[in-house]
């Protein structure tokens, strides 16, 4: 039995396992989980498969550079209790892991267990000890299953712009974290600056969307425009950070403006 997986409501059976792989973890909630994204849940699932070798790909591996970013502006040190929301395959918690090393902890929390399963695949395929300070949760970043001030950081990567309610997630976020902790979100940033915002959408619709139809995954991705363009911009983040109850609230562009990354202190 793989005991590093675990939904909010706690689950459990396994899967015989794939030829070379380990046994693969079931998700079993015993309690219904909050199906309102239910639409993106679905996306999510269907794109797990190819989720990692698209990025690689259509960043040109640099997706790598703005996580390591991501997690050293969380401030994530030696020893820590931290948690990543939105955790998909894992990057971050990956990460994450190597940063708190064997004495800390790490939860990975995701909706979708195609990329939970992949996350809890990823972990036991890596000989690497400290991975084993990290547990996989099948849960609702609008309703975080930890007690108050439970985390020393957080981090959120490419969640908050796929999240239906940003200001519950953000406040669930401030909730468990420690007071004087911070949350580190990276995302796709929405430029006031019309040059950046024009490149963006000309790389998704002729670079994104044509690597994505190779897939056969073209539609998926192209809700990526969408997305972005119903995001927040940087000033517009901070300010929901700080409604959302943090004490102050940075962001901060990157990869040439075209990533952003929130930092809040609670
Ligand atoms: C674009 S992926 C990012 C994955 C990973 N953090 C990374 O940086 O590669 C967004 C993830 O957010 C998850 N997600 C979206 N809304 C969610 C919610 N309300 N609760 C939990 N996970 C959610 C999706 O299932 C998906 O795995």
């Amino acid at each position: 039995m793989d005991n590093a997986i675990m939904s909010a409501a706690s689950l459990h059976r396994t899967l015989p396992a794939l030829p070379g792989q380990h046994s693969r973890p079931v998700f079993r909630s015993k309690t219904r989980l909050v199906r309102c994204s239910n639409e993106r849940q679905v996306l999510f699932d269907r794109i797990a498969p190819v989720y990692d070798n698209l990025n690689d790909l259509l960043t040109v591996g640099q997706h790598r550079i703005w996580k390591r970013m991501a997690i050293s502006w969380s401030g994530a040190k030696k020893g820590d209790n931290v948690l990543d929301v939105c955790c998909g395959t894992g990057d971050l918690a990956f990460l994450l892991s190597d940063k708190v090393g064997p004495t800390g902890k790490v939860v990975g929390l995701d909706f979708s267990k195609e990329q939970l399963l992949i996350a809890s695949s990823r972990q036991h395929s890596q000989s690497k000890t400290c991975y084993e300070n990290i547990k996989w949760i099948e849960g609702n970043a609008i309703d975080l299953p930890f007690p108050e001030s439970s985390f020393d950081a957080v981090t959120i990567g490419y969640g908050l712009r796929n999240v239906v309610d940003r200001l519950k997630v953000l406040e669930e976020v401030c909730r468990v974290l420690k007071p004087g902790s911070k949350v580190s979100a990276l995302d796709f940033n929405k430029s006031t600056n019309p040059f950046s915002t024009s490149f963006q959408e000309w790389m998704i619709d002729y670079v994104v969307v044509p690597a994505a139809d190779i897939y056969g995954l073209a539609n998926e991705y192209r809700y990526l425009k969408r997305s972005i363009n119903e995001f927040l911009t940087g000033k517009e983040l901070e300010r929901l950070a700080l409604n959302a109850g943090f004490s102050s609230a940075k962001h901060f562009e990157t990869g040439g403006g075209l990533m952003g990354n929130l930092v809040a202190v609670r």
